[in-house]
């Protein structure tokens, strides 16, 4: 007799599993790894009426940290929170710009306080487009006269400071307000913003020496007016339970040894920890070991090769050569000394300044400092893990 049998396929019609590392926006709570200490600051900071200034190196959280404290102060709706990004402004006038366009933003126009906030808007006489893929109001502004516009300006922030809530206004990227061509821009928004009373600033930037320097020497005006948050790495035990637990809800598995050497090698720079992650996520393994980690990061660095090849066309000889220096050193604490620079056949002390100086400018590597002092760094971390190996 013979049997025949049926094999039944059946095709499960799953749901994209999402994933739970991402690179790039803030996708709630769930999603992000601790920062209790700094969301606290922020927040008290915010309900008692100070103003703070929030700082670390790129890609180290700053920006999801305050959508972050915005997801938690939006739910208790006693504050009204406005950001705004002002990395592209050019001058003054853009800022002003930036600054309506995330009002308007912040407030949908038609209904109670957000027609309110439009009628306003408008009365500054400016231009007003609508983003041709999301809809969402731009506004810009011509003036003939300076005056005209820091009146502007002026009268935006009382404005804000007369609504029936207390308001955050977090700007990011604040360091951009040192390369206006207008000089009295710091001096001005000191003047405009100390006599508000329910208005409440976080600034918050990448430039530690732009930022230090404006908030911190008593010749500037900004000068002890907000209270500095530094945002460091996140602790390795916070973030590799997060790794584990994201990995868990999955049903997958990632071992001890694989979390050490993500965190390490990564450097807990939180944007590279994610990238590595979202790889090992996406890779879709159920039991991940070191091999498999390890394997997974000279993948993502082969990648990127190509690009890091463009790099060494943008910089000079020397300049390459102090990068690959600095990034076999990890952290460069003495530059200038000599076996350092015998080490790496780098000439003259005054070669590594000049080179260290434009390796500064472009971005390239960023100044620091813990216990032993202050160290040079390359900022991208995958580059700095490429060139080691070089
Ligand atoms: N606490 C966190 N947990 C998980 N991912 C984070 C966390 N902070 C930042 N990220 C991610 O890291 C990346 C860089 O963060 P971002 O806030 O843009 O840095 P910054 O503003 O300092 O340049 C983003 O992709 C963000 O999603
Ligand atoms: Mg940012």
């Amino acid at each position: 007799m013979r049997y025949t049998f049926c094999v039944i396929h059946f095709v499960y019609l799953r749901m994209p599993v999402i994933n739970p590392f991402p690179v790039t926006g803030y996708h709630g709570p769930a999603y992000f790894c601790n920062r209790q200490t700094e969301t606290k600051r922020l927040h008290d900071n915010a309900r008692n009426g100070v103003h703070s200034t929030l700082l670390s190196i790129r890609r180290m959280g700053k920006t999801g940290l305050l959508n972050h404290l915005f997801h938690k102060l939006n739910a208790r709706r006693d504050m009204y929170c406005i950001y705004v990004d002002i990395y592209a402004t050019l001058n003054q006038t853009d800022l002003l710009g930036q600054l309506s366009t995330a009002i308007l933003q912040t407030f949908p126009p038609r209904k109670g306080i957000g027609k309110q906030v439009m009628e306003f808007i408008t009365a500054l006489r400016p231009v007003i487009s609508y983003d041709n893929l999301t809809g969402k109001p731009e506004v810009s502004f011509h003036f003939a006269q300076t005056r005209q516009q820091e009146q502007s300006l002026g009268s935006l922030l009382r404005f804000l400071d007369g609504l029936d809530r207390p308001v955050l206004l977090a700007i990011d990227e604040f360091q951009q307000i040192a390369t206006y061509p207008e000089k009295n821009t710091e001096a001005l928004l000191r003047t405009l913003i100390q006599p508000l009373r329910n208005t409440r600033f976080v600034f918050s930037g990448s430039s530690k020496h732009v930022l230090m320097e404006m908030f911190s020497s008593n010749k500037r005006p900004f000068f002890g007016s907000a209270q500095l948050v530094e945002l460091k790495q996140i602790p390795q035990a916070d973030y590799a339970i997060f790794i584990r637990q994201h990995f868990a809800s999955s049903r997958r598995k990632i071992d001890d040894p694989s979390l050490q050497f993500i965190c390490e090698w990564t450097k807990l720079h939180t944007y590279y920890t994610q990238v590595l992650c979202n790889r090992l996520f996406a890779d879709g393994h159920t039991k991940i070991d070191l091999g498999i980690t390890q394997a997974t990061c000279s993948q993502l660095l082969k990648e990127q090769e190509a690009h890091f090849f463009q790099y060494r066309n943008l910089l000079t000889a020397i300049q390459w050569q102090t990068l690959l220096a600095i990034a076999k050193e990890d952290k460069l604490y003495q530059p200038h000394a000599r076996n350092f620079i015998t080490k790496y056949r780098l000439g003259t002390p005054s070669n590594v300044k000049r080179s260290l100086e434009a390796l500064l400018s472009k971005e390239m590597i960023y100044q620091d400092q813990d216990a032993s002092g202050n160290y040079y760094r390359v900022y991208d971390c995958f580059l700095a893990r490429w060139l080691e190996r070089q």
